[in-house]
């Protein structure tokens, strides 16, 4: 076809008008997607449109991989590295409130993430980069993931042999950023997204009457000083200049004005961008247990689970992709901070050299934020992204 023969003179041209050309169809495929709202491991609609759509561009395709994730490859005309790209796909048990004509047909749930536009713009970026195959030396890899609000769909996938057959040397990411007016585009150096570790604590008294409390173990009373003493594990413990949240999400126990309980549970989350921040946290907690059990005389049984990873952009890709940004869409991309949020493409990030772009999502006027019921990302984001990360993708395989 013609366009594709001006292609290794001028990508920026070639991709924008791809790109533009296929953006009213990427925003009905988000639509759709947006009517049709499926919670983690349950996108079968969603990869039905995703491989229905993959099938339409002649691109190879494998479904059920991690439940119901799929997985796209395009081959490049000449040999080079595998480039994987990933998409969510998953919404969220929220009851949408925007009152759009396309808004969800689903009662209490709603991609209030942005992960159908996601999956759209994966889509526009495998239409362009299948256009452009013969001047790809590599291969790429559209990953089109379940379950990333529940941080279970890239473990299932990887589980799955998501990296092998053929092997992953590197991998793109990106996330829709209501932040950041559309048009926009960021990036943070280094660790970008936290690791989300957390922990169930049973502090266990002796019950007995409320009038009598010396006969007790209150392990309220030890509760609530072991809620306190928590605060001390960001404020005294960890260096200050690396970011860290301790928050206990959850208290329950006991039932009545005028009865001690046994026991009390404690539900929390921590947050670390760094390994060592993310030992110093656990560590304390557990200390500060066992300082609450000697002298309160409780018992405190600790079950802590360490869960995503931070994700942590590698400098070479993250240079490489943001140049590559630029120069297809101009001066648009700015340093970012790090989020305390977790996300499950860290453990792709872990396995590979790997970076998470950041789509300004902004409309005009708006102050939407991501799992509000409101939000309403600006759809122009779609074809944008398309053209930042079809034009990384050709720069890291060129
Ligand atoms: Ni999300």
């Amino acid at each position: 076809m013609s366009a594709s023969a001006a292609l290794p003179n001028d990508p920026q041209t070639t991709i924008r008008a791809i790109a533009e050309a296929i953006a009213p169809h990427l925003i009905e495929i988000r639509r759709d997607i947006h009517a049709h709202p499926e919670l983690a491991f349950q996108e079968v609609r969603t990869s039905g449109v995703v491989a229905r759509e993959l099938a339409a561009l002649g691109i190879a395709h494998r479904t059920g991989v991690g439940r119901t994730g799929v997985v796209g490859l395009i081959e490049g005309g000449r040999p080079g590295p595998v480039l994987a790209i990933r998409a969510d796909m998953d919404a969220l048990p929220i009851h949408e409130q925007t009152g759009l004509p396309f808004a969800s047909e689903t009662a209490g749930l709603m991609h209030a993430c942005g992960h159908d536009v996601h999956t759209s713009t994966l889509l526009g970026v495998a239409a362009v980069l299948q256009k452009l195959a013969p001047q790809l030396a590599g291969t790429v890899k559209l990953v089109f993931q379940p379950a990333e609000e529940t941080l279970g769909g890239a473990a299932a996938m990887i589980a799955d042999g998501v990296m092998e057959g053929p092997h992953v040397d590197l991998a793109l990411g990106f996330h829709n950023h209501p932040e950041m007016p559309v048009g926009r585009f960021g990036f943070v150096r280094g660790a970008c997204l936290a690791a989300s570790d957390r922990f169930d604590i049973v502090v266990r008294g002796k019950s007995g009457h409320a009038a009598h409390p010396n006969g007790a173990v209150d392990p309220i009373v030890a509760a609530a000083a072991l809620v306190s003493q928590l605060q001390t594990v960001v404020s005294r413990e960890v260096n200050p200049m690396h970011p860290v949240v301790v928050t206990v999400g959850a208290i329950h126990g006991g039932t009545v004005h005028n009865i001690i309980p046994d026991e009390v549970l404690l539900r929390g989350t921590v947050r670390t961008l760094d390994k060592p921040a993310q030992a110093i946290a656990e560590a304390a907690i557990r200390r500060l247990c066992e300082g609450v059990e000697s002298g309160m005389r409780v018992r405190c049984e600790i079950a802590y689970e360490h869960g995503v990873p931070a994700l942590v952009n590698e400098a070479g890709v993250l240079e490489r992709s943001v140049a590559s940004v630029r120069a297809q869409l101009g001066d648009v991309v700015s340093e970012g901070v790090p989020s305390l949020g977790g996300e499950d493409f860290a453990l792709f990030a872990e396995r590979v050299p790997a970076f998470q772009l950041r789509i300004g999502s902004a409309q005009p006027g708006r102050a939407d934020k991501l799992h509000n019921s409101a939000y309403q990302p600006d759809e122009a984001c779609i074809g944008l992204g398309v053209q930042a990360l079809a034009r990384a993708a050709y720069d890291l395989l060129g």
